[in-house]
C-alpha cells in the first residue's frame, strides 16, 4: 500500500495546461493493479476490468499489460480492448442489448464470454454462431434478488431491473443452454450493483451461489466459471487516505464464503476500484460570483466532463490546489452548463478562492472521463499523465 504523499497531485505540472483536464497518476494505477494481483495469483480468481469505468487507451493499455481480463459492454467496448491488447479469450461480453453486428464482431474474435442476460438474446447468440460455423461460450447473468443498498440508479440485482434472469426462471434456461446448437454453457454470471463498501451483500451473493451450485451438482450439472461481477466501492470523502480499495476485505469475502468446485475459476469485474483514485478531473475558477445568500465558484469543468454529482448526487472531493490562503469561505462549485443540475458541491468549504484558481475533483477516473460529452458544443476534456 502506498503513503499518500506518493500520490500528491504535480501542481506546477498543472499550471501551463490548457483546463479542464483529467489527471492520471500512473504510480497509482500501477500500485492498484499490484494489490489485485497480489491477492489473486494463488487462486483461481481472474479479474476482468469493466471498460465502461475508463476506456482510455492509455489506461487501458497498462491494465491490459497487468494481465488483467476486460469486461465489454459494446462493439465500441471490444475494438478498444483488442486495439490496448487484452487477449479475447480473457474476455466477458455482457449487457441486455448486444446487436447482431456486435455478437458477430464478439464471434470473429472469440471473445471468451458472452454472458447472456435473456432467452431471446441466447436464441439470437446461438442462430449467429452457427451461421458463422463456431459456438459461443456463455454465462448466463442470474438476477439474484439482492439489494446493494447503493444509489438506486447503480443497484442491479434486484428482481424490478432490467439485469439478468430471474431465478425462477433459470432452470429452464440452463436446460435449453445444454441443449442448444451454437452455444456451449460455461458458468453463471452475477452483479449486484456498484460502490459497495459494505461487504454484506457479497456474503449473501456467495450464499446464492452456494445454493445454486448444489442445486445443479444434484442434477448433475458442472459449471466451469462463476462470475460475481463488480462493484467494490472507493473512498470519495477520503481520497488520500485510501488511494487503494479496500481488495484485501473484498476478495476475502469470496475466499471465505463462496465454495468453488475442484478446477473452477472464479471471475471478477472491476471498474471503478480499479480506475475512479489514479483520476481527477483539474479545473480552473473563471469567476467568484456573490449571490443573494450564496457565493458560487464557477469553474470552466462542468456536467459534460463529469456527470456523476448532477446524474446521482455523487460528491467528489473538491480542493483548491493554490490559494495560499489561511482564511476559508463556503462556495456552491458550479459548471458553465445550462442546467441547475450542473454543481459539483454546495455549501464547500475552500480557502479563500479567485479567479484563476486551480481546482481539484477528486476520485474522478471511473465514470468521468468515460460518461463525457459535447453538451452545449463543448470540447471534450483533455488528459495528463
Ligand atoms: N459488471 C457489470 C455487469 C456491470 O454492470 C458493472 C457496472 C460492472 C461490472 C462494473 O462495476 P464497478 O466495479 O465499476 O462498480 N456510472 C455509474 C456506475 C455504473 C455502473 C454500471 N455497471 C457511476 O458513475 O457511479
Amino acid at each position: 500500500m502506498g503513503n499518500f504523499t506518493d500520490y500528491r497531485l504535480p501542481l506546477e505540472a498543472f499550471q501551463s495546461q490548457r483546463t479542464p483536464f483529467y489527471y492520471y497518476n500512473l504510480q497509482l494505477l500501477h500500485d492498484t493493479l499490484e494489490g489485485i494481483n497480489r491477492l489473486t495469483t494463488d487462486v483461481p480468481y481472474r479479474v476482468h476490468y469493466a471498460l465502461k469505468a475508463n476506456s482510455n487507451p492509455h489506461l487501458l493499455a497498462i491494465i491490459a499489460q497487468a494481465g488483467l481480463g476486460a469486461d465489454l459492454v459494446s462493439g465500441g467496448e471490444l475494438k478498444a480492448a483488442l486495439a490496448a491488447g487484452f487477449a479475447p479469450e480473457r474476455m466477458a461480453y455482457a449487457g441486455v442489448g448486444k446487436t447482431d453486428w456486435e455478437i458477430r464482431l464478439a464471434l470473429e474474435h472469440g471473445v471468451g464470454c458472452f454472458n447472456v442476460e435473456s432467452m431471446p438474446e441466447m436464441e439470437v447468440i446461438g442462430q449467429l454462431a452457427q451461421e458463422q460455423g463456431c459456438t459461443a461460450s456463455i454465462a448466463i447473468r442470474v438476477n439474484p434478488d439482492i439489494d446493494a443498498h447503493t444509489h438506486r440508479y447503480i443497484t442491479t440485482g434486484t428482481a424490478d431491473n432490467k439485469f439478468g434472469i430471474a431465478i425462477e426462471q433459470l432452470p429452464h434456461v440452463v436446460e435449453r443452454a445444454l441443449t442448444m446448437p451454437g452455444v456451449r454453457l460455461r458458468g453463471l454470471h452475477f452483479h449486484i450493483g456498484s460502490q459497495l463498501t459494505d461487504m454484506k451483500p457479497y456474503v449473501m451473493l456467495c450464499d446464492t451461489v452456494n445454493r445454486l451450485q448444489d442445486y445443479y451438482e444434484a442434477r448433475g450439472v458442472r459449471f466451469e466459471l462463476i462470475n460475481v461481477g463488480g462493484g467494490l466501492g472507493v473512498d470519495y470523502n477520503e481520497p488520500d487516505a485510501h488511494p487503494i480499495a479496500d481488495f484485501d476485505s473484498y476478495f476475502g469475502v469470496f475466499k471465505r464464503h463462496l465454495r468453488l468446485r475442484p478446477g473452477q475459476e472464479l471471475h471478477f469485474e472491476l471498474g471503478r476500484s480499479v480506475v475512479a483514485q489514479c483520476g481527477s478531473l483539474i479545473t480552473r475558477v473563471i469567476y467568484v460570483k456573490s449571490g443573494r445568500n450564496k457565493r458560487f465558484a464557477i469553474v470552466d469543468a462542468g456536467m459534460t466532463d463529469l456527470l456523476r454529482p448532477a446524474l446521482y448526487e455523487a460528491r467528489h472531493l473538491v480542493q483548491n490546489l493554490s490559494s495560499t490562503a489561511l482564511a476559508c469561505d463556503t462556495y456552491d462549485v458550479v459548471g458553465p452548463v445550462c442546467e441547475s443540475s450542473d454543481v459539483f458541491a454546495h455549501d464547500c468549504t475552500l480557502p479563500l478562492t479567485q479567479r484563476g484558481d486551480l481546482i481539484a475533483l477528486r476520485s474522478a477516473g471511473a465514470y468521468g472521463e468515460s460518461m463525457a460529452s459535447t453538451y452545449n458544443l463543448r470540447s471534450l476534456p483533455g488528459t495528463l499523465f
